[in-house]
């Protein structure tokens, strides 16, 4: 049984735990502001606020989701909020500021934008306009335009910080921005009994991104296995000499893990990745079994030379580099009934870059991605570890042009070596992304910017 609150009403039910959330809201509750628009999770109409109770403090933190894609099994004992969960209060802030400043006309996409800036109200990142707009982009609008939308995430930022003495859930119910049933939400989340994550038997469904995209209907017919897990479960975590980047971590929880602050522009690198209600739902596993040869994550850890946990019971029972996981197109190498636990990531004084060239910045899947990962000894490379993707069947670990690297004094002739190398590992063809000549010269132009980025201490021109 599925138990969690939607809005201020308790919910059980015996849907099936891959029915998108997004038609148990309209089709079972009638509950119709949420929209349905691409259900693959581009527009953004279908946006939700799913809201996870820390057992420690009691604090429920809200994040915006694509209910079109994420399973209703995952809900269990959250509080999903739509757009009628904020009606209480009539006009919410956030929708007074979008007829004012005329950010609606056919209204379709408006209740996403709305849940959008609610998570970015509700949240506890910095209330700033570049922070207001980044919350909108997986919401697309096709008739109003945007100007009068960035208007309004800069009039939203302003209300926020003048109407808020304090920035937690009863500051935001004495100024308004949520109805005051909110308040009684933690104490009723705590009393839905947990349900283990990763029990029964068939296809592993994580945040659903990849699989309800690919088999929306088929899989609702199938016994899953639920592998997605509360935040305060997925956990990214020095141990020793290394890091672990459970599984089930999200995009987000890798934008926002301080693991990772040695990395300069890491957020900006990730930011790359999907849209803000998709990072918050899309998970490192996923996209490692999804074996797409241009999978970001997938090419981020390769060349981080993360080692990947495989097992049916426990993590750790097998354990191998992850360039040695992709065998061919789609082919891993995973026993039936084998889950992914999670990656180990050797710690260490090291530089890292990740890089992706796409038709669209933001919200597009790459042409070609890449990232190296360099130590350095007295002015020598002592190791690389470089991935590419979009120029071979799998996402690929580029073994020969990493080993022919180390032990070098990177200088330009190096580079050119090292490129030649690199463009007899790969192999790609061409697809709607681009042509294979076209794939070989991103790859080049990226090579030299991880070059002239990682080695600009040591003023490498290449
Ligand atoms: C709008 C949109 C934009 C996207 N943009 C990007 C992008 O920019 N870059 C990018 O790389 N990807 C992108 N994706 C793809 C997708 O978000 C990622 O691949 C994501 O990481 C998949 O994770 P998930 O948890 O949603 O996987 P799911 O859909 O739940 O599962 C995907 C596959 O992984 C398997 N699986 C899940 N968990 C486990 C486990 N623990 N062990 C074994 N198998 C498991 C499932 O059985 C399934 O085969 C995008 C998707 C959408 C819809
Ligand atoms: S319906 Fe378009 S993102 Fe969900
Ligand atoms: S107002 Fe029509 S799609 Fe945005």
């Amino acid at each position: 049984m599925i138990q969690f609150y939607l809005n201020d009403q308790r919910v059980e039910t015996d849907a099936a735990p891959a029915t998108p959330l997004l038609d148990f809201i309209r089709t079972h509750r009638d509950l119709v502001g949420t929209k349905a628009g691409c259900r693959e999770g581009d527009c953004g109409a279908c946006c939700v606020l799913l809201g996870y109770l820390d057992p420690q403090s009691k604090h429920v933190s809200y994040q915006s989701i694509t209910s079109c894609l994420f399973p209703l099994g995952n809900v269990h004992g959250t509080h999903v909020v739509t757009v009628e969960g904020l009606q209480e209060i009539a006009p919410n802030p956030v929708q007074t500021a979008m007829v004012t400043r005329g950010a609606t006309q056919c209204g379709f996409c408006t209740p996403g934008f709305v849940m959008s800036w609610m998570a970015f109200a509700l949240g506890d990142g910095a209330l700033t306009g570049q922070a207001a707009e980044q919350a909108i982009d997986g919401n697309i609008c096709r008739c109003t335009g945007y100007q009068s939308l960035k208007q309004v995430a800069q009039d939203l930022t302003a209300e926020l910080n003048r109407s808020l003495g304090q920035r937690d859930l009863s500051g935001l119910v004495s100024a308004c921005w949520v109805p005051a049933y909110f308040r009684d939400i933690p104490g009723q989340l705590a009393a839905i009994p947990a349900v283990s994550a990763g029990s029964g038997s068939g296809r592993f469904l994580a945040g659903g991104t990849d699989l309800l995209v690919q088999i929306p209907e088929q899989i609702q017919e199938e016994s899953v296995v639920l592998v997605h897990r509360q935040p305060g479960k997925r956990s990214i975590r020095e141990q020793g000499d290394s890091l672990w980047v459970d599984g089930s971590a999200t995009v987000t929880d890798l934008l926002n893990s301080p693991c990772f602050d040695w990395i300069p522009n890491w957020t900006d690198q990730l930011r790359l990745i999907s849209s803000t209600p998709i990072r918050n739902i899309a998970t490192v596993a996923g996209n490692l079994a999804n074996a797409s040869p241009i999978g970001d994550l997938s090419i981020l850890f390769l060349a981080m030379d993360a080692e990947i946990s495989v097992g049916i019971h426990e993590p750790d029972e097998r354990r191998f580099p992850l360039a040695d996981f992709f065998l061919d197109y789609k082919k891993l190498l995973l026993n039936p009934g084998e889950r992914i636990w999670g990656l180990t990531i050797p710690k260490g004084d090291s530089r890292f870059q990740f890089l992706k060239v796409s038709k669209r910045t933001y919200l597009d899947i790459a042409s070609v991605n890449s990232a190296m990962r360099i130590w350095l000894k007295d002015n020598h490379i002592q190791r690389v570890a470089l991935a590419a993707g979009g120029v071979a069947p799998v996402p690929l670990y580029l073994r020969e042009t990493s080993r022919f690297l180390e032990g070098k004094k990177p200088d330009a002739q190096i580079f050119e070596q090292a490129l030649a190398i690199a463009n007899r590992e790969i192999a790609p063809i061409s697809d709607v992304r681009g042509s294979a000549e076209y794939k070989r010269l991103l790859l080049t132009q990226q090579l030299k910017v991880h070059f002239e980025t990682l080695f600009r201490d040591e003023e490498v021109a290449v």
